[in-house]
């Protein structure tokens, strides 16, 4: 069985793909250090996986330890670097975070693997690189320099960083992942979103209102130039884009030497902050309240992926629609709510 390490594997996007990547017949190992995440997230792994997976709790900023992870796990055939902090608003705040641990983190990993002998490595990456594309659908050739954050700018430079690492040395095969907004949760609802505070994103903060926990939903402007005038977006439910991380590492096998390949993860549809709460609103069958507030300083209008890259070359599409997406994120909110948790 292929050992993989999943960074940030206890965190949202890296707990689903810990479940696709066991049911496809790999063995993860998670590191995490658990400082946006909670341990118990290994008890719905433990359920869905039929074991517990191993967890170091590790920060992969730190080289030493990271080496050590390597050496107890001998040999390992790949890493999904999740680990990263990811709150936009806050990375304008204190960027210096976001910089020492995206980058901090990313050039540990990367030394440590190198150390190591093991040179597939798959990086989470954003849409945010793009901006708001002149083009739309946005495929991987647009400009891809254009984030609106420091937070952005980590995943550009990240980018930047391991291609240029590929050019220097031929022996690594990478693939860069630009996730659009991954949503919903598995259908268990053992594991899911576990936003910490007040959330920032739309789903699980429509989610909460729906569950009472929150009074109502500000959507940040209905002014745009879309057909609704609410912002656009590329909702992919995050069982979607975790299996998309099976494929990237099983093509990463055979791949030549020197591969760096970008691809967007998304669904090719685009919806608006109005058709999400409509959405939820027929899901829970009551209305949402919800009110409209001012545009909300950094958004972009709109935003959608071409994702034929990924269905040509790792034989990749999205599956789920962006009702299942939101039936599972309401599902997994009410579990929540259910272990007395908001
Ligand atoms: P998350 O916060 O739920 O998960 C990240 C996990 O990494 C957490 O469990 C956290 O404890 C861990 N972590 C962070 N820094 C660490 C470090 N230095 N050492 C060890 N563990 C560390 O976030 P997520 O939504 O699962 O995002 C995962 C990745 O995907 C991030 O790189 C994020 O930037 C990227 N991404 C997320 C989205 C999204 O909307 N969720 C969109 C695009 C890209
Ligand atoms: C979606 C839409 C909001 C909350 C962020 C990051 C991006 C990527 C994914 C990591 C927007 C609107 C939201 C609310 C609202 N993450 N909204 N009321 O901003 O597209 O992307 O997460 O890489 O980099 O920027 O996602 O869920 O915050 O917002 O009206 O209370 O919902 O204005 O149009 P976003 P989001």
């Amino acid at each position: 069985m292929s050992k993989v390490i999943v960074t940030g594997g206890a965190g949202y996007l890296g707990s689903h793909t810990v479940v696709e990547l066991a049911s496809a017949g790999y063995e993860p190992v998670l590191v995490d250090d658990l400082r946006n995440s909670e341990a118990r997230v290994l008890d719905g792994l433990a359920t869905l996986l039929g074991r517990r997976p191993r967890l170091h709790e590790v920060d992969c900023a730190d080289r030493a330890a990271l080496d050590r992870v390597f050496e107890r796990e001998g040999a390992v055939a790949g890493v999904v670097h999740f680990a990263a902090d990811k709150a936009v608003g806050e990375s304008v705040a204190d960027p210096l975070k976001y910089y020492a641990n995206n980058i901090g983190s990313l050039v540990a990993m990367a030394q440590v693997m190198q150390a190591h002998g093991v040179r597939h490595l798959v990086f989470s990456s954003s849409c945010t690189v793009y901006g708001q594309p002149a083009r739309l659908p946005v495929d991987e050739t647009a400009p891809d320099n254009n984030a609106m954050s420091p937070y952005g700018f980590t995943k550009v430079a990240g980018e930047r960083m391991l291609r240029d690492m590929v050019v220097g040395d031929p022996a690594w095969r990478v693939v860069l992942l630009r996730y659009f907004n991954p949503i919903g949760a598995h259908q268990s609802a053992l594991i899911g979103e576990l936003p910490l505070g007040v959330p920032n994103n739309l789903v699980p903060f429509a989610t909460q209102v729906a569950a009472g926990l929150r009074e109502r939903l500000t959507v940040h402007g209905d002014d745009y130039g879309t057909p609704d005038g609410s912002c656009i977006r590329d909702y992919i439910h995050v069982v979607d884009l975790a299996r998309a991380h099976v494929r990237a590492l099983q093509w990463l096998g055979p791949a030549p030497a020197g591969t760096c390949e970008t691809f967007n993860l998304g669904t090719g549809r685009g919806s608006s902050v109005l058709e999400v709460v409509r959405g939820l609103e027929a899901i829970t069958g009551r209305p949402l309240p919800h009110i409209i507030g001012p545009r909300r300083p950094g958004d972009v209008p709109e935003v959608y992926a071409d994702a034929g890259k990924a269905a040509r070359v790792l034989g990749w599409k999205a599956e789920r629609t962006l009702q299942e997406a939101l039936a599972d994120a309401w599902r997994w909110q009410q579990a929540l709510a259910a272990r007395g948790r908001d």
